[in-house]
């Protein structure tokens, strides 16, 4: 396993410990340490213990189906709807006029919508996709920007046990098109435009161009948000709010199993091809609900602001299941950190008296980036609770998040997790584990990680080793959407025949316990904490008329985390043209980041583009991406004994390290 040696030395120097303030512990959800003795004792009696704060139609008859592995099922025969739990069991008590929803757009519109007027909209909206023939099972796409319109479809699909299938509002057309034909969904829910900086990303253009290539798609809804003219085809497409109109008011919900589908969510791994992953209801909610009630300390009066997209897990999980499982007020922002000015999410925290702030750690370093000057003319003294997710904090950001932005008041919950754990996993419980900057601490009562080596032994304290869990957990992936071998391969299939799910990731355990996550193992690059396949990118590059072979690798970036760095190799005529001078290397490199971000979307965008004769193979035709890393981040190469002709790296670095000077 690459353990960086640097990243490793770097940890073990931070020994600082932040302890729980006694105020704070004193009000804390959980404040006794014996919930992780109890957890451990009877873990399935733990989480069946969470699941009764949940409203199920009918109760389950087993708490954990685990004969079938890696085929889990949770509250077997539990019968429940996602929908019904984050919003009208609320309008039943006195939170029905309290706001679930706080948006504010990135233009400075503001928008509440209390549990009742929630219910109400996501009742109408349900019955609009029942009268465009979206019944249980269905699959529904999501392509929209941070707008209630959004939360409300994702509820009103929950509400009919229809499953979403939610894209990011960032991805090219050609990604949209990917992912609704391999779930074969019915119908698209878009916008036509959302904000980004003052501009319009132009969505339903992006949708029109995918569709005209989903033959599954039967209609397409477009809410009206940035206004401009987009065009509409008749008999397909649809305005949201002319729909809403005529949209009958009442809408039952219905009673779905516990391991009905909830929604698909595509993540990219170590192939080119995004996988499918998919969550289910009951146990989702459970992990979901559980973790946010007691990492983020939910109270009733909390603002709670995570400011991950909808799009992602981060923004499933912990923008809208949890909070609103929990009755909570989630703020949703449409916009940037630094639009109009590098101070927004400050300005929305003094404004809105935001009390919890969970972002992610290339956000922070921005931040810091920006400088303290930005926080300091905000009143940010209504935060009581700071967290972080999607990559390793290092340690100088967290204490700069800890001092500027938490007053040196607020813990920081680190948590790690992913897409395909649907919940929190390794995280501080914040009213009884002490911190240490840049450690996700320890995993979450009833979850069981271990650190171990290739042959599945755990390691020692103080070392590094692969990060798997033992034992399923409630929110856990079901499977990949229409390809169970593809789970079990990437999954479950590292250990011999122990089912343990490995993670990907690398860890160290210090002598505490404390975990330390160290990255990626294999070829997924983290950017900005977005995870992108080193394979997505290069074949998007591969996929350009001048690209013969392309190579891409994740380097160090001191605020994105990683970013991507492409090697690549032209064909001969190519080469030649440069050579006369009728191509332009520049307009080339240039015209092959244009590709990747039409192929993939903009967050995918390699920083550099490197033209290379050869690219490092062992004798057996493997890119080694390791020793290219070592050349993007300019270090000494490591191991080369492996490769075919080690004449081909030096010579790159060479000329690598010419370029750069
Ligand atoms: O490498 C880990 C990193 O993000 C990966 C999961 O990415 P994704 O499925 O997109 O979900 C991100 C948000 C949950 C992990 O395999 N990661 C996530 N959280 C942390 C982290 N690395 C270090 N510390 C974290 N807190």
């Amino acid at each position: 396993m690459a353990v960086n040696r640097e990243t490793l030395d770097t940890l073990l120097e931070e020994n600082r410990i932040f302890y729980p303030d006694k105020e704070f512990v004193a009000r804390a959800n959980v404040n006794d340490r014996a919930i992780y003795d109890e957890a451990r004792a009877d873990t399935q009696g733990f989480w069946a213990k969470q699941a009764e704060n949940l409203d199920w139609f009918q109760k389950w008859d087993r708490v954990l189906d685990w004969d079938n592995p890696p085929f889990a099922k949770w509250f077997v025969n539990g019968k429940i709807n996602a929908c019904y739990n984050c919003v009208d069991r609320h309008v039943l008590t006195s939170r029905r006029t309290k706001p679930a929803i706080i948006f504010e757009g990135e233009p400075g519109d503001i928008r509440t919508l209390t549990y009742e007027e929630l219910q109400r909209e996501v009742m109408r909206f349900a019955n609009v996709l029942k009268g465009l023939g979206v019944s249980r099972g269905d699959r529904v796409a999501i392509y929209m920007p941070m707008i209630p319109e959004l939360a409300i479809a994702m509820l009103a699909c929950a509400r009919l046990g229809a499953p979403h299938s939610i894209v990011f509002g960032g991805f090219s057309p050609e990604s949209l098109r990917d992912r609704i034909n391999d779930a074969a969904a019915k119908l698209l829910i878009t916008a036509d435009g959302g904000w980004r900086r003052g501009k319009i990303v132009p969505l339903k253009h992006n949708a029109d161009d995918a569709v005209a290539e989903c033959p599954s798609i039967e209609s397409v809804v477009v809410v009206r948000r940035t206004g401009q003219e987009v065009p509409m085809i008749e008999g397909r497409d649809y305005w949201y709010h002319e729909l809403m109109e005529r949209a009958a008011a009442e809408c039952p919900c219905e009673e779905t199993d516990s391991e009905d589908m909830l929604f698909i969510l595509y993540t990219s791994g170590t192939t080119g091809k995004p996988k499918g992953v998919v969550h289910t209801t009951g146990g989702y909610l459970v992990g979901t609900s559980t973790t946010h009630r007691i990492i983020f300390d939910h109270k009733e009066d909390d603002i709670y602001w995570c400011t991950a997209d909808i799009g992602w897990i981060t923004g499933h999980s912990y923008v809208i299941y949890g909070p609103l499982a929990n009755g909570a007020t989630t703020l949703m922002f449409e916009g940037a950190p630094d639009w109009p000015q590098q101070d927004r999410f400050w300005d929305i925290i003094e404004r809105h008296k935001v009390t919890v702030f969970y972002t992610a750690p290339t956000a922070i370093r921005a931040f810091m980036k920006w400088g303290r000057k930005w926080p300091e003319q905000h009143d940010l003294s209504s935060l009581r609770l700071l967290g972080t997710v999607g990559e390793p904090i290092n340690p100088e950001a967290w204490i700069w998040y800890y001092k500027n932005i938490g007053g040196g008041r607020c813990p920081i919950v680190d948590t790690w997790w992913q897409t395909e754990t649907g919940q929190i996993m390794i995280s501080p419980l914040p009213g009884i584990t002490p911190l240490k900057p840049g450690s996700a601490t320890v995993p979450f009562p009833g979850i069981n990680i271990d650190v171990v080596d290739k042959q599945g032994n755990s390691v020692e304290l103080g070392k590094g080793g692969y990060l798997v869990i033992k034992e399923p957990w409630p929110a856990m992936l079901r499977t990949i959407y229409g390809d169970d071998q593809r789970f079990i391969d990437q999954y479950w299939s590292h250990f011999g025949d122990r089912w343990w799910y490995f993670a990907g990731d690398g860890v160290r355990r210090d002598y505490d316990n404390y975990h330390w996550i160290l990255g990626r193992v294999d070829d997924v690059i983290n950017v900005s904490g977005h995870r992108l396949s080193t394979m997505e990118v290069e074949s998007a590059l591969v996929d350009h008329q001048a690209v013969a072979e392309a190579a891409v690798i994740g380097k160090s970036h001191e605020i994105k985390g990683q970013a991507i760095s492409a090697f690549v190799t032209l064909k001969e005529h190519v080469w030649q043209e440069i050579r006369n001078g009728d191509m332009d290397r520049k307009e080339l490199q240039k015209a092959l980041k244009a590709h990747v971000v039409k192929k993939i979307g903009a967050i995918a965008r390699p920083e550099d583009v490197f033209f290379t004769a050869e690219l490092p193979k062992t004798r057996s035709g493997k890119i080694m991406r390791r020793l290219l890393r070592d050349v993007a981040e300019g270090r000494a190469l490591g191991d080369t004994t492996t490769l075919a002709d080690p004449a081909v790296i030096a010579k790159l670095k060479a000329q690598y390290e010419g370029k750069e000077s």
